[in-house]
């Protein structure tokens, strides 16, 4: 008689032990499909891509998934990266290889150094780009094709110049101790000199070497020095034209802070219920009085969240739900043209709204930005009434179009390892193509006469 109940008890503790059990895998098993980091060989929505050139990069994710490796004659861009010494790079995150070994090995996951995490990651594009280079040549790393490395400098379209300069900026620009100089400082002018006395340097001035500086405050020496190469930068708010302009750079994005919403569960129109959202700094020096004119125009609304919020103290997990709950994000200019809140508002999939008069937008020759943001002028925003008026009257099927295509283009600003065919690296790489054959184009034009010359000198 008495068996009963006990057996009862036992068996309602298996069961909701059985239930925790199977709430464990269900969860981990979702946290794997919708959560995977930027460091996992687990493809992630690479079947789902919509990207700008629907064909081809179709054709790019199935030879990713049949792992075929890449062939040096196939891949847009040949380039050659010169062997500088770990401090230039991984050894800027710490990393210190076996004697000799320069390059970590990037065929084996746990042997990658890990970026600084926090605002450092906004510039660590020099760390993907770097990584994707190397994994070119490693087996069983599947990737997109586009670059490849080679070791013969003559063969290149490019030489990848691997200093990773934004890092060196943000974590090595203080004078220690009794020194007389920053680490930064040092290694600027170390890599100046190196180029100097290199042949690749020297064969085309530098015209077709690719340099990173994507923090707007990298490469403050150097700069001066090596700008006939290709930079990758974040805008051009802190250089003069003949160091960095359009015709010869590229525009990279940031790496966006806030988590990337799942494009099958983006909230719509009515899952957010914010109209307007910012949150930053406020009072900003240079091109930042905007935003204080923006603030006292808008900060009555009830359906505007604009606040003072810096990133650190949750402050990115505060603007990951804010943006996600918003349908329109203002990108404003701050201390630069350019910030990581734009990306952060694609990944979100929130409408941008760019009120940035000089700001650069990455890839814009293949990517109509106007499809999926608004752009407003600072002269008009400032006016009373003007971008409310404006936001409002954008209805909820116009909208929901721009939405559509955000959720598109969204995986263009990932940046990731291994990289991915149409994601932040591939586009930069595809990019950096393109320069490459303007350049190329000028070069040939040059010619076009030279040869006669050539002949009749020798006559
Ligand atoms: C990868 O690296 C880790 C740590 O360095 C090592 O323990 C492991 O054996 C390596 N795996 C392979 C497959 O080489
Ligand atoms: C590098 O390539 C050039 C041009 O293709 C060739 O002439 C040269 O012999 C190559 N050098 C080496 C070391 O293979």
């Amino acid at each position: 008689m008495t068996s009963t109940p006990e057996k009862r008890v036992f068996s309602s503790r298996l069961l909701s032990c059985l239930i925790a059990i199977s709430m464990f895998f269900f969860i981990l098993s979702c946290s794997l499909l919708f959560r995977i980091g930027d460091n996992s060989f687990v493809p992630r929505s690479i079947y789902n891509l919509i990207v700008v050139d629907h064909g081809s990069l179709e054709a790019e994710v199935e030879s990713v998934k049949r792992g075929v490796s890449c062939d040096p004659n196939q891949a847009l861009l040949k380039a050659f990266m010169y062997d500088l010494p770990p401090e230039f790079h991984f050894g800027l995150l710490g990393w210190r290889g076996n004697t000799n070994q320069i390059w970590p090995n990037v065929g084996n996951l746990s042997d990658i150094p890990k970026y600084p995490g926090g605002l450092n990651l906004q510039h660590s594009i020099e760390y993907w780009l770097t990584l994707d280079l190397l994994s070119s040549v490693s087996p069983n790393v599947p990737r997109s094709c586009s670059v490849v490395l080679v070791r013969n400098s003559s063969q290149a379209d490019i030489v990848f110049v691997p200093f990773f300069s934004s890092l060196s900026y943000n974590r090595f620009s203080k004078i220690e101790g009794t020194e007389e100089k920053s680490t930064n400082d040092i290694l600027q002018e170390r890599l100046v000199e190196y180029l100097n006395g290199r042949e690749e340097w020297k064969r085309f001035g530098g015209k077709d070497h690719l340099i990173m500086a994507h923090h707007p405050n990298s490469m403050l020496l150097a700069r001066w020095k090596l700008g006939s190469a290709m930079l990758v930068l974040a805008d051009f708010g802190r250089y003069s034209d003949e160091i960095a302009n359009v015709n010869k750079d590229v525009i990279a994005p940031y790496k966006h802070v806030v988590r990337t919403i799942d494009a099958r569960i983006s909230p719509t129109f009515e899952e957010r219920p914010t109209l307007v959202y910012f949150q930053g700094a406020i009072y900003r020096k240079d091109g930042g009085v905007i935003r204080q004119e923006l603030y006292y125009l808008m900060k009555d609304e009830k359906d505007v969240h604009f606040t003072f919020g810096s990133a650190g103290g949750g402050g990115i997990r505060k603007a990951s739900t804010g943006m996600a709950a918003s349908k329109f994000c203002l990108n404003i200019a701050g201390d630069t043209p350019s910030s990581n809140r734009l990306f952060d508002a694609i990944v979100s999939h929130c409408v941008p709204v760019i009120i940035s008069d000089e700001i650069e937008l990455p890839y814009e020759d293949v990517l109509d930005y106007s499809k999926f943001s608004i752009f407003v002028r600072a002269s008009d925003a400032c006016k009373n009434g003007y971008l409310l008026n404006l936001l409002r009257g954008i209805k909820k099927e116009k909208w929901t179009e721009m939405w559509e295509r955000l959720k598109q283009i969204a995986p263009h600003f990932e940046y990731q390892y291994p990289s991915r065919p149409g994601d932040a690296v591939d586009m930069i790489w595809k990019a950096v193509s393109r320069k490459v054959s303007t350049l190329q184009y000028k070069a040939h034009r040059k010619n076009r006469y030279s040869m006669s010359q050539q002949f009749l000198n020798a006559h």
